[in-house]
């Protein structure tokens, strides 16, 4: 198992090389502090539509240097997709392994019992480009490797999905997410949580005999 700090200390440990389907290869790492310019580029650069589904403080340098000051400071792990040989960051993948008591409750609602022992949130963005081309496909068998590494058996969604943005809810279906329940966001609107559990699944009790 890995701490923040380790990793933090040693990015290596969670960087992969990755090829995309018919573009440029893209190189999956933790954030570090040397990334402030090119976050606040990628935070500036993206529409209105993924600002809507991906809600950030800010899309600017000031948030940009947040995210790169909370390395290893609080319970975020926040990982980045770098074009090569571009350098351009082109997707940010952030952990929590903190759970907040509303996710607490609502998922209490569903009959599952969240714990910080088992259970991590996670939540994608890709630039605009990258979106809907099987980038955060390629990236999923390294979010589950990344959700084990840190010691935790089950991922939910950062904040839920928002019932008006089929990609994403399409792309957790295809990538394992059950629908867990409904919930109505402060503005009125609808949202999903979904979980991802990859414990292995039991066997049927009539195949052990
Ligand atoms: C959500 C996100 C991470 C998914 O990554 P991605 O690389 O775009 O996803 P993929 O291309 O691997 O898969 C998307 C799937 O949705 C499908 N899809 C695309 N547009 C769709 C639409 N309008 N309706 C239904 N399905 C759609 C694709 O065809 C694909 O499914 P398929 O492989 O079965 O054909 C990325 O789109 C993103 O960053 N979106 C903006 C921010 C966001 O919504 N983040 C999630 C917040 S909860």
């Amino acid at each position: 198992m890995l701490t923040l700090t380790e990793i933090a200390e040693n990015p290596l440990y969670l960087t992969r090389r990755l090829k995309t389907h018919g573009g440029p290869d893209v190189i999956f790492r933790p954030l570090t502090h040397a990334d402030t310019g090119h976050l606040a580029g990628f935070l500036a650069a993206l529409s209105p539509e993924s600002r809507r589904f991906s809600t950030f403080d800010g899309y600017d340098l000031a948030t940009a240097r947040e995210l790169c000051d909370a390395i290893a400071r609080y319970d975020k792990l926040r990982l980045v997709l770098e074009e090569a040989p571009s350098s351009r960051i082109v997707g940010l993948l952030e952990f929590s392994l903190d759970l907040t008591p509303e996710d607490i409750a609502r998922y209490r609602d569903a009959g599952i019992h969240l714990a910080e022992t088992t259970d991590c949130r996670f939540g994608p963005t890709l630039a605009d480009d990258y979106q809907g081309r099987g980038v955060g496909t390629l990236v999923s068998p390294l979010i589950t490797e990344v959700t084990r590494l840190l010691g935790r058996t089950r991922i939910i969604l950062w904040g839920g999905v928002r019932a008006d943005n089929p990609r994403a809810i399409r792309y957790y279906e295809k990538n394992g997410f059950q629908p867990v329940g409904r919930f109505t966001e402060a503005d009125g609107s609808l949202s999903l949580d979904m979980m991802l559990d990859l414990r292995p699944v039991p066997e049927p009790a009539g195949l052990l005999t």
